[in-house]
């Protein structure tokens, strides 16, 4: 079977040609061949120049990520004939929220020192902490994040890095939980401060397109979500993100929903609010909101208040557990 491949190349060398550029290559496919190997194919048989990173081929190094036909991928574990008839193309580009350096190669540099940034190794205050045995339970809670294989789709589809680049991304979340979850961690609470700084963790917008997109179950997010929970319960508050939701649990308890003008108020401060009230203003003419000063109490409030209830009981609960 003939399927044509439409690769996006880009050669900062060619100063005729120095503008990304599609080229289209026609490749005659094999039952269970992967976009890897085509790529290989088109290597070899028509094309040297074609350049892409791969290396063990079995989904275990992450070196040949790529978007194909929009979506992040490792092309060694992705096969040709299923997908293309899936989507009836086949095009091939560099990761998203990268440099491209060249053709399918982009500059992960960025992505190391995000990595860096969050002290990927173990930090134990002292000997005790160090020798700690790691119990099947304790390794259950950071056994997802240490899958990882580094292989940056996941903050190719961050919508959050997209707009930020100083963002910290899930990859580099993902592995600071690794970190912040083990019980040898000596230093959570403080790896745990810089995370909840400016471009840190609660910058992300919670699009779960890193969960959905990890081809190692790594489910970024996921991690996201117990950083973050992790960050609060060790009383590190003062941050918009960790007033956010503050505010909204507030809110919730005392209407039955979300109370955008107390939310901003709350999260922002007075004096930064100020800056939104033209957006509130609009909101309203909108209908989007009802006015803050006489914002309605849902019917049967008294019935999420017993949810509140209930659930910091059984939070007290579960910490008493713990304790034991
Ligand atoms: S959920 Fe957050 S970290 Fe994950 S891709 Fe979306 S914005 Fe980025
Ligand atoms: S978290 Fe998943 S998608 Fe992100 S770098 Fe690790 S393995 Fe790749
Ligand atoms: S070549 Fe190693 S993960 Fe694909």
């Amino acid at each position: 079977m003939k399927i044509k491949f439409n690769i996006r190349r880009f050669n900062p060398d060619d100063s005729k040609l120095n503008e990304p550029y599609f080229q289209a290559y026609d490749v005659e496919v094999t039952e269970g061949m992967t976009v890897l190997e085509a790529l290989l194919k088109i290597n070899e048989e028509q094309d040297p120049t074609l350049a892409f990173r791969k290396s063990c081929r079995s989904a275990i190094c992450g070196s040949c990520a790529m978007k194909v036909n929009g979506f992040s991928k490792l092309t060694c574990s992705l096969q040709v004939i299923p997908e293309y008839k899936k989507k009836g193309r086949m095009v091939i580009e560099p990761l998203a929220n990268h440099k491209q350096v060249k053709d399918l190669v982009v500059d992960l540099n960025p992505f190391w020192k995000k990595i860096e940034k969050v002290t990927p190794y173990l930090t134990p205050m002292d000997k005790e902490h160090e020798e700690r045995s790691v119990s099947e339970e304790d390794e259950k809670t950071i056994d997802q994040s240490q899958r990882c294989i580094m292989c940056g789709c996941c903050n190719s589809e961050c919508n959050a890095l997209e707009i930020d680049s100083k963002f910290i991304a899930p990859a580099a979340l993902a592995k600071a939980w690794r970190f912040v979850g083990d019980v040898r961690e000596g230093d959570k609470k403080k790896r745990l401060e810089r995370l909840s700084e400016e471009h840190g963790m609660w910058d992300c917008v919670r699009c779960i397109h890193c969960t959905q997109y990890c081809p190692k179950d790594v489910a970024p997010l996921k991690q996201i979500e117990m950083l973050r929970s992790s960050a609060m319960k060790a009383g590190i508050l003062d941050n918009p993100g960790a007033k956010h939701v503050e505010a909204m649990a507030d809110s919730v308890r005392r209407v039955g929903r979300l109370d955008e003008a107390a939310m901003t108020f709350k999260t922002l401060g007075f004096l930064r609010s100020i800056g939104m009230i033209p957006f509130g203003l609009k909101m309203e003419l909108h209908g989007k909101m009802p006015l803050p000063i006489l914002f309605p109490k849902i019917e049967k409030i008294e019935e999420v208040k017993k949810i509140y209830e209930e659930a910091a009981k059984q939070g007290t609960e579960q910490e008493k557990k713990k304790e034991e």
